[in-house]
This record gives C-alpha cells, structure tokens and sequence, in this order.
C-alpha cells in the first residue's frame, strides 16, 4: 500500500491497482462532468458493434464485386494454404514506417529449424516524404549492403530469391507487381501512387547490378496469415494491430466477381482486405469531433477512417487532441507550459498503455512520461484523468477492432479457428487482447459462460520475414510446375 497526500485525488491509502472510482469521485466537479463526456463519445455499444460489423460486411462483399469500392480486397495470387513442406533461403526485406528490416531465411519445413538473420536500416525522416528514386535506391543499396555483409552470394544465372513485404494498398494484377494506390500511415513519398513499386524496387537494384530476384510483393497482413499457417492449421485470419490496422484472409476465386481469370472457382486465393479504408462515407462510425480533426488535419483527408480509429498511429494523436481542447478551454493543466503538447503526433500508443497500466506509487512513471514527453509535472488529479481518457481511448480502439474479423468470420461462416496478429498495439497493449475477445464475444453473440472463445488471437509468427519467404517458396514451386496465374516471368 502507498500513502498518496494530495489535495485532489489519489489522497487516500490504496493498493497499487489503476485508479478505481474513489479516485475519480475526487476529481473537481468540472473534470468529473468532462470525464463523464469523454466516456460517453469513446464508448461504443454492442448494439453499435453488430451494427458497425453488418456494414462491414457488405463493404467486404461490395469490394470483392467491383473495383473501385471503399474496401479494396486486393487479390494477392498466394493460391492457397502452404502444406508445410516449403524449404529453400529467401531474401526479404520489408518497408516499415520507421525502418528498413532485410533478412537471410533458411525455411528448412513445418516444425523444422528456421534460421533468420536480420537487419535494421533507419529510414532517414526525410525519406518519407522525399521522391520515389530517393527511397528505392535505400532499400536496394541496403539489400546490397546486406548481401555484401553476410556474403550471401548470388550470381545473373542463379540469384538470390526476395520476398517483399510492401504494406500499403496495391493493385496486384501479378504476385510479383503491386500499384500503390494510395499511402498510408503518415508515408506522402511523391511519385509512388499508381507506380507499380515492385517495379520501381527492380529498377534500384538494376542499377546496382545486385543478383535478387523479386519473387513476391506481399502484404504484411497476408504474410502473418501465411507465415503462421505454415505451423499452425488453425490459422484463419492474419490481422495487423499496428501503426496501421488492416486483415486477409482466404477466399474462393468464385466469390471475386471482379476477377477475370481462367483459374477454377474452388481456387483458394488470400484477400488483402485493406480494411483500414472500411466506412470512408462515413455512414456508421461514430466519429467524435476529435476523428474529424485528426482526418482532417491528415495529408490523406477522407482516406482510412476505420484506421484513424483504431491504429496506433492514431490512438496517442486522439488522446493528445482531447486533451489540447480541454486545455484551450480552460479546463485542465491550466497552469502548465502547454508547448509542447501541440507538437502533433508527440505521443505514441506505447504512452497510453504505459499510462493507463501505471501501477506505480503515485503513478510516479506517468508523472515521469509527462515530463519526459510533455514537459510539465502533471498533478495527482491530472494523472488520474489522464489515465480515464487513455483506457476509454484504448478500449474504443479494441472493440472497433474485431468489427472486421468478425465481418469476415461470419461472411465466411468461420465459427473458430485463430486470428494470427502481428503489430504494436496487439503485442505491447497488455490489455488489448483481452478488450477485443470480449468485444468479439457481443458481436458474434458467444455464450456469456463460455469456457474459452471459439476464436482467438495469437501471435502471429513473423510475416514479413518466414511469410514473405513462404509465399516465395510457394510462388516459385507453382512456377516450376508450370502454373502461370498471377504470375509474371520478368
Ligand atoms: C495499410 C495496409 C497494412 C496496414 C497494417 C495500412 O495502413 O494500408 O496495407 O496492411 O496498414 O500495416
């Protein structure tokens, strides 16, 4: 027990435990009533839940039927589950939003040794919103800096096999091509929209005379399905939880109306949802005023609202909105150096959680992130409403997150199975899991007395390096066999 002696707030003797309702009944009455606001426009019903997923769903159905649609559905050309048996060493490399991660894998079979060697390359802050060559000839110097490294070899006759995790919208008309549709997560790289990046990564390395073969173009959401179905059957979905949000999952060729292929309809084909995009209409979100403003002041206005809700890029700059507004009105931190707290996305998803798991005496690491982040010691009472305003954030942020799993599950008629995810608000929000399997519980209407959920998170094995591998794997044994749908022989 901590003795915690303040004026307002946390004033009492009380367990290291997140701050309970006495906590909160000491805060002054005009916080209390803006803490009550607050509360009552993040939180989203189960009635809302259904509602929000039944739209999703027919925004998954009209994606799958016409091009142009809100929700994309990409198709990828992964044709199909891996049967475990894929071997061979793969180069992959993959574009985040911060760094560059290339990697040497040796995929030696289901349950067999996978080795990985991996590194990180910083992505310059300049790069992200400089031209197109700029970023290719990064990621192919790096890929030949890498190969030099670790004297990877590769010859024109026999070059090293790439998997490469691009995940942003593309247009994929082969496994090996992908059209950027648009950006996202923050990325405005001019000359990249309607380029083809697998082509513009060839040319990088073409100048560089590296001995890599671009095999695939994958998404990160198809490669965390992929990489996590190669050891584990159950797998149903790959789900990011991330800076970005986004699903794929398996559909039959016959049910892509927009296709036109000569492959038969049973084929199985892995869809990249880009999901992100769902509700651009804006017709069933309940935005609140701070989602308008974060769209708004975004370089992609009108572009993934469901993402602007949900992903952590977003969650820390909502959470830093609400709390500007309060402050303009007077209302809180009034006498504090407010500066730095108008710096737009200062604050990350790994602030909230820290703030909102604080068990510390006197929450004295979130006093520490305040000053470290902010600039200013926040009061006892100030703490405790910042800890409300970062769990109703973060829990609106955890139920809108099933609404797409649980479109596709019931689209599909998937009654269990496991969601592989990957992605920073899945792997380091302690609560998040645990939010979204109930969540999930009220859409999908499971027993409230239930033993365990039909369907469930797991941690998604690496996608972007074994799945990227895998799919490449995949691709060139359909090739030797002489298949040719999806792909192009460059
Ligand atoms: C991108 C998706 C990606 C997701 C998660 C979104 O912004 O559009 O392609 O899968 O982020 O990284």
């Amino acid at each position: 027990m901590d003795t915690i002696t303040s004026s307002h707030g946390l004033s009492k003797l009380r367990p290291q435990l997140p701050i309970d309702q006495a906590d909160i009944d000491s805060l002054s009455p005009v916080l209390k009533e803006e803490l009550e606001r607050l509360k009552s426009i993040f939180y989203v019903s189960t009635r809302k839940l259904i509602e929000i997923s039944e739209q999703f769903e027919k925004e998954l159905q009209d994606g799958l039927d016409n091009y142009g649609s809100n929700i994309s559905m990409n198709v990828t050309w992964v044709l199909g589950w891996p049967d475990g048996h894929e071997c061979g060493n793969f180069l992959t490399t993959d574009l985040g939003g911060t760094n560059l991660r290339v990697c040497w894998i040796k995929l030696t079979e289901r349950h067999g040794e996978t080795n990985v060697i991996q590194q990180e390359y910083k992505l310059a802050d300049d790069l992200k919103t400089g031209e197109s060559d700029a970023l290719f000839d990064f990621i192919a110097t790096s890929l030949g800096d890498f190969i030099e490294k670790h004297k990877l070899g590769g010859t024109k006759d026999d070059p090293l096999k790439l998997g490469f995790t691009f995940s942003y919208p593309a247009h994929q008309d082969y496994i090996d091509h992908g059209k950027l549709v648009t950006w996202t997560k923050g990325l405005e790289i001019k000359g990249v929209e309607g380029e083809d990046a697998a082509g513009l990564l060839r040319q990088a390395m073409a100048k560089r005379d590296l001995p890599i073969h671009l095999v695939a173009l994958i998404n990160d959401t198809t490669g965390a399905m992929i990489a996590s179905a190669y050891n584990d059957p159950e797998t149903i979905v790959g789900a990011i939880f991330g800076t970005g949000c986004n699903g794929a999952y398996m559909e039959n060729v016959g049910s892509i109306h927009k296709l036109r292929t000569d492959l038969p309809e049973e084929t199985p084909m892995a869809i990249n949802c880009e999901y992100g995009a769902f509700d651009n209409a804006h017709n069933v979100l309940p935005r609140t005023e701070y989602d308008i403003q974060i769209d708004e002041e975004s370089p992609k206005p009108g572009e993934q609202a469901f993402e602007k809700m949900s992903a952590g890029l977003y969650l820390g700059e909502i959470y830093r909105l609400v709390v500007v507004d309060l402050y303009e009105k007077g209302l809180i931190f009034k006498d504090q150096d407010a500066s730095k707290m108008r710096n737009p996305y200062i604050l990350d998803t790994g602030f909230l959680s820290g703030i909102e798991n604080d068990t510390s005496p006197g929450m004295a690491d979130t006093k520490r992130a305040f000053i470290e982040k902010l600039g200013f010691e926040a009061t006892p009472e100030q703490l405790i409403f910042s800890q409300k305003l970062a769990e109703y954030i973060a829990v609106r942020g955890a139920r809108l997150c099933t609404c797409g799993i649980a479109a596709i599950c019931r689209k599909k008629g998937i009654q269990s199975g496991h969601v592989a995810a990957d992605g920073s608000v899945a792997n380091k929000h302690p609560n998040f899991k645990r939010r979204w399997a109930n969540a999930m519980g009220e859409v999908l209407g499971w027993p409230v007395d239930r033993e365990e959920d039909p369907i469930t998170i797991t941690s998604a094995e690496d996608g972007s390096g074994i799945g990227a591998a895998v799919i490449a794997a995949m691709t060139l044994k359909r090739e030797k066999e002489g298949q040719t749908a999806g792909i192009k022989a460059v």
